[in-house]
């Protein structure tokens, strides 16, 4: 059975009554298949599984949809159930910011600042300040992200490690359409033209993935990925297209690596990224 609370107090109750490992998955709601896929998988390696469902203020800036996001708790808890979740934590937005806007906030150091963040000002201090305030109300062992937003695996990672926080963090990798578009929360903004032209951004990492696999060297694989965005529908605006090693770290691209694209579809920013396996010696 899956238990609904909305406040700190229930969730102390309940999480106070697990025993074993307790693995929490943080989401804005709007769950999707792909959401679904990544509790399946968390639900299988913990005895307890807790779903935080919170539209966080602190992550949109002034210009974005933090009201136009979409709230859908009903179709939520119904996936929640299929997915034989424990416990749902859907906080208002008073129950998690009772001071009102937090004054302290998580750095994301300059990480944040780039990629998603430079288009996103403060964007991934919303998004650390509210994952340690959930890790903390949770108290989980365990914590699931999908690698769809690979960026903030990157940084809830880092926090873990640098601020010695006491949980796993596990990646979970993009669960895509047969055609390849990877499943997102805002894919129900785009209209079947567009549906079509976002396909540019899988086909962009496909075909970076291919050349690397050809052996070709980290220049080529970029290329070959803005040769194939450019080479496909029109009405795509590329923001950023780049090859970054396995960690985001700067320097230079070799072995492991990870290919990321950020681009305007309609009014509709995606996002989405591949591992890329690069040649050592290339
Ligand atoms: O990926 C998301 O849905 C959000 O950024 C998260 C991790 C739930 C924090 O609000």
């Amino acid at each position: 059975m899956t238990e609904l609370v909305h406040t700190r107090a229930d969730l102390a109750r309940a999480r106070s009554a697990c025993t074993g490992t307790v693995g929490v998955v943080m989401t804005m709601g709007a769950l999707h298949e792909g959401h679904e896929t990544l509790l399946r998988q968390a639900r299988a390696r913990v005895d307890h599984l807790i779903v935080t469902i919170f539209v966080n203020p602190l992550q949109f800036g002034p210009n974005e949809d933090f009201d136009r996001y979409p709230r859908t708790l009903e179709d939520d808890l119904e996936v929640c159930r299929r997915a034989r979740v424990d416990l749902v934590f859907a906080p208002s937005v008073a129950e998690m910011y009772p001071g009102g806007e937090p004054v302290v906030r998580v750095s994301p150091g300059s990480l944040g600042e780039d990629l998603e963040g430079l288009s996103r000002p403060g964007f991934f201090h919303g998004v650390l300040t509210v994952v340690l305030k959930l890790l903390q109300l949770t108290r989980a062992d365990l914590t699931f992200f999908g690698e769809k937003d690979f960026q903030q695996l990157t940084l809830v990672r880092r926090m873990c490690r640098d601020l010695d926080v006491p949980v796993e963090v596990i990646g979970v990798p993009t669960v895509r359409e047969p055609d390849g578009l990877a499943l997102s929360s805002r894919n129900r903004y785009l209209s079947p033209v567009e549906r079509s032209v976002a396909l540019n951004l899988s086909r962009a990492l496909r075909a970076g993935a291919e050349a690397a696999a050809a052996g070709r060297d980290a220049g080529s694989v970029l290329s070959a990925a803005h040769l194939a965005f450019g080479a496909g529908e029109p009405g795509a605006r590329l923001d950023y297209l780049v090859l970054t090693d396995a960690d985001l770290e700067p320097g230079p691209v070799r072995g492991p690596a990870r290919l990321l694209v950020a681009a305007w579809v309609g009014g509709t920013r995606l996002i989405d990224n591949a591992e890329i396996r690069l040649d050592p010696k290339s």
